[in-house]
């Protein structure tokens, strides 16, 4: 599908079955024509195989042996739990995958080339299972610096801490490559908030904690955030001046405590002794 027609299709599948959820649908997403009839989808909740009836779904789970995404555990930390799934070595969970997602995500064109692509799958683990919470994706080489693709959050699940948690966790893969990173672009307007969030309280306990001063670039060494968007973010606060043709950061104490106050809830820290990763080659 060309982006043109996934933007002005109408909505087709109205509600997902996921796990023990059932989800309203937010936007279309270009399932297999042989969906298109259907206003309700029944998802396996580990390997994410969809079907139209509810006794297929039944029967699929008798024999599905999954119990967590496939691909590799990189970090637990109590009950949660990320995988990464190599879009190459799992082509049908990532396809998979990019339908659910194109069923929240309204300006994105989905990349179905999933070989180019990582998934971080977050999870919630009891006896059950791992139940996925959210993801994001991540392309094996950008030449944008991009860190992210594409993140989401299942709709049971937002505004508890688990956007700004895959947020974080994509900066931390970024410091384990030693480059900066920055999020495909176009945010949606949830994405832009989270990432406005996110960089403001990161920046914000950084300036509050640093005596004397501190160059952008020293910022975004210590963070992997990309000196552009430390520098709207910091502008957006008010924080930066001009001067002498540069950019120069002016941290009054009292500001950051007012800013610091404003930014809200610092959300689930990414434990960074919990995650066993080294970059993909
Ligand atoms: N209303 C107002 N503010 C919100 C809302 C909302 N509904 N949702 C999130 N926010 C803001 C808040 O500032 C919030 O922080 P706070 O709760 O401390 O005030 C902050 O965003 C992040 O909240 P989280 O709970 O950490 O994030 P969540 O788990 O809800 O996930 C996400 C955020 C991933 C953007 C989610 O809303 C989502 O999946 N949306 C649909 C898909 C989407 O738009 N993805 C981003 C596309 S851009 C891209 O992919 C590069
Ligand atoms: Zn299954």
């Amino acid at each position: 599908l060309r982006e043109h027609e996934e933007f002005t299709k109408v909505k087709n599948i109205a509600t997902i079955e996921l796990g023990r959820y059932e989800i309203e649908t937010w936007y279309f997403s270009p399932f297999p024509p042989e969906y298109n009839d259907s206003l309700k989808l029944y998802f396996c909740e580990f390997c994410l195989n969809f079907m139209k009836r509810k006794e297929q779904l039944q029967r699929h789970m008798r024999k599905c042996d999954l119990k967590h995404p496939p691909g590799d555990e990189i970090y637990r930390s109590g009950t949660l739990s990320m995988f990464e799934v190599d879009g190459k070595k799992n082509k049908v969970y990532g396809r998979n995958l990019c339908y659910l997602a194109k069923l929240f995500l309204d300006h994105k064109t989905l990349y179905y080339d999933v070989d180019l692509f990582l998934f971080y799958v977050l999870c919630e683990c009891d006896d059950r299972g791992c139940h996925m919470v959210g993801y994001f994706s991540k392309e094996k080489h950008s030449e944008e610096s991009y860190n992210l693709a594409c993140i989401l959050t299942l709709p049971p699940y937002q505004r508890k801490g688990y956007g700004k948690f895959l947020i974080a966790f994509s900066y931390e893969l970024s410091k384990k490559e030693g480059k900066v990173g920055t999020p495909e672009r176009p945010l949606s307007d949830l994405g832009l908030l989270s990432y406005r969030g996110y960089w403001t309280r990161v920046l914000l306990d950084i300036l509050k904690k640093h005596k004397g001063n501190i160059s952008i670039k020293e910022l975004s060494d210590m963070t992997a955030i990309k000196a552009e968007d430390i520098l709207t973010t910091l502008q957006s606060l008010e924080l930066i001046q001009y001067r002498k043709g540069q950019h120069v950061i002016c941290a009054d104490p009292k500001v950051l405590d007012r800013h610091l106050k404003a930014a809200g809830r610092g959300g689930l820290e990414v434990d960074v002794s919990k995650l066993i990763w080294t970059p993909y080659k």
